[in-house]
């Protein structure tokens, strides 16, 4: 069952995943900025899975017969002390978008709305991968200590991120 809550939530979401698109593009610039283009690599990936997760959510709020309704981007932070402070940045806001999805998700239920509690099951899922990305990396830069041999190898790696489309999106 489809309740106006639940499609102003999804709405809301839209907006925080095209937002999260916004704030890696500013994080793919400052690396772009500082030489580090394994690092605006990730970003620039991780921009595009932000983008598939704001259509995905636009297809199912078309789906369910709501109105997508577009809403103001606040602009992003540009200017970052060191990677770290990216990469702390960029997992805060993952744990945040977690929260969001599971506040949607939890009122989904308490709606009965169980076919858009298990439409965001699979963004529990990609959560729980992004925070793990974005801490993963935090790690190393902190056991680094942002060390520029370190650093150099660390942009090598994630040199080689390659955008895939998730598989839900193929399939619609
Ligand atoms: Fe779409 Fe990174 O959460």
């Amino acid at each position: 069952m489809r309740s106006e809550k639940i499609l102003e939530m999804l709405n809301e979401q839209l907006n925080r995943e095209l937002f999260s698109a916004y704030f890696y593009t500013a994080m793919e610039a400052y690396f772009a900025s500082q030489n580090l283009d394994g690092f605006a690599n990730f970003f620039m990936v991780q921009t595009k899975e932000e983008l598939d997760h704001a259509r995905l959510i636009f297809d199912y709020i078309n789906k369910i017969g709501g109105r997508v309704i577009l809403k103001e981007l606040k602009q992003p932070k540009i200017d970052y002390s060191s990677p770290t402070e990216v990469f702390e940045l960029a997992l805060s806001h993952e744990r945040f978008i977690t929260s969001s999805i599971h506040e949607i998700a939890k009122a989904a239920l308490e709606e009965k709305d169980l076919t858009t509690h298990n439409f965001l099951q699979w963004f529990i899922n990609e959560q729980a991968e992004e925070e793990e990305t974005m801490d993963k990396i935090l790690r190393k830069l902190k056991f680094i200590k942002e060390d520029p041999s370190g650093l150099l190898f660390l942009d090598k790696e994630l040199s080689t991120r390659v955008y895939t489309p998730p598989s839900i999106l193929q399939e619609n």
